[in-house]
């Protein structure tokens, strides 16, 4: 059997959107192809805040697994599409609740900070959540004489400890696609293009965030490149954002930090994968009552600081 070209492929999802009532939410770091479907495409944050406000039934997350539960956290009346079920994120793999239960145990009255890449489990044993957009806003508004402990990105964790002058028990977890960028590449970059702006997204190691202009969330890195005088830019993140930031500022020059920063599982989402996901109905991601209830407290307290 021959393959559907793309033209065909858009042209049936477009169909098959329509008539589920269905939305299309991609992360930045997206193949081109699946960033070209998105009804609406964001960093984890602005995803989050658009899945709450959806009035399509039926949400199709081309991202990776966490992010498809925390939609279905925010909206449990909305049937919530993973093009794929193995798009999960390592680092969310790095923390399990009995592993955040023997650290609370270690540390009792703490508040637990967790980042959004977490699964639901893990979010509900946590006390409020937050994204690489607003870890420092989030920290910042825990009383002084509170403890914290931040799970599971280290390096994330780390950052917002600096940022905000707050000692916090860090969880060991890291990026595995964020940790290939090595300080050498930027360095190579910048020998290359004296005149670019680096940015780095903070779960980049510290030695890598130390030479950005800017460390930021993949959301913050559209912003700042569109409002930026600066025409060319480096960027030390996974290099699927490359394709948006060059689509939506044509006079600029992009150029990776490392070429090695791929995360395989994002690139899972296809337009084959979509398709048969609308055509399906499935494989949904439905967060059980009795964790989506607790580990919605975590959520909710971060939309309200949003
Ligand atoms: P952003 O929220 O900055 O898009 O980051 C998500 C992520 O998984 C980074 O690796
Ligand atoms: Fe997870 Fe890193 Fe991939 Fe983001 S880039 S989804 S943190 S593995």
């Amino acid at each position: 059997m021959m393959a559907d070209s793309d033209a065909e492929l858009k042209e049936e999802i477009i169909r098959l959107k329509e008539k589920r009532n269905a939305i299309i939410l991609v992360h930045n770091y997206q193949l081109g192809e699946v960033q070209d479907m998105a009804d609406f495409i964001g960093d984890s944050l602005e995803l989050s805040q658009k899945a709450a406000g959806t009035k399509a039934d039926v949400i199709v997350f081309c991202g990776v697994h966490f992010m498809a539960e925390t939609a279905s956290i925010i909206c449990p009346d909305k049937k919530v599409l993973l093009p794929d079920m193995h798009a999960g994120c390592p680092m969310a793999n790095m923390i399990t609740v009995s592993g955040l239960r023997e650290k609370k145990k270690e540390h009792p009255g703490a508040k637990v900070v967790c980042y959004v890449n977490t699964t639901a489990a893990v979010k509900a044993e946590s006390d409020i959540c937050c994204t690489s957009a607003n870890g420092v806003r989030i920290v910042e508004q825990i009383p002084l004489n509170e403890e914290i402990i931040f799970v599971p990105d280290q390096y994330l964790g780390g950052h917002i400890a600096a940022k905000t002058g707050r000692k916090m028990i860090l969880w060991p977890g890291y990026c595995p696609t964020h940790i290939r960028i090595r300080p050498q590449d930027i360095a190579r970059q910048k020998a290359e293009h004296p005149q670019a702006k680096v940015v780095a997204h903070p779960e980049c190691r510290p030695e890598v965030t130390a030479l950005a202009d800017e460390v930021l969330s993949t959301g913050g890195m559209i912003r700042f490149s569109r409002e930026t005088e600066a025409e060319e830019i480096i960027i030390g993140t996974e290099i699927g954002i490359i394709y948006r930031l060059r689509k939506e500022n044509p006079g600029k020059r992009f150029f990776p930090a490392s070429e090695q920063a791929v995360c395989p599982r994002m690139k899972l989402i296809t337009l084959e994968s979509i398709r048969w996901s609308l055509q399906e109905m499935a494989p949904e991601v439905k967060v059980p009552e009795r964790i989506r209830l607790k580990a919605k407290i975590a959520v909710d307290k971060m939309l309200e600081v949003g």
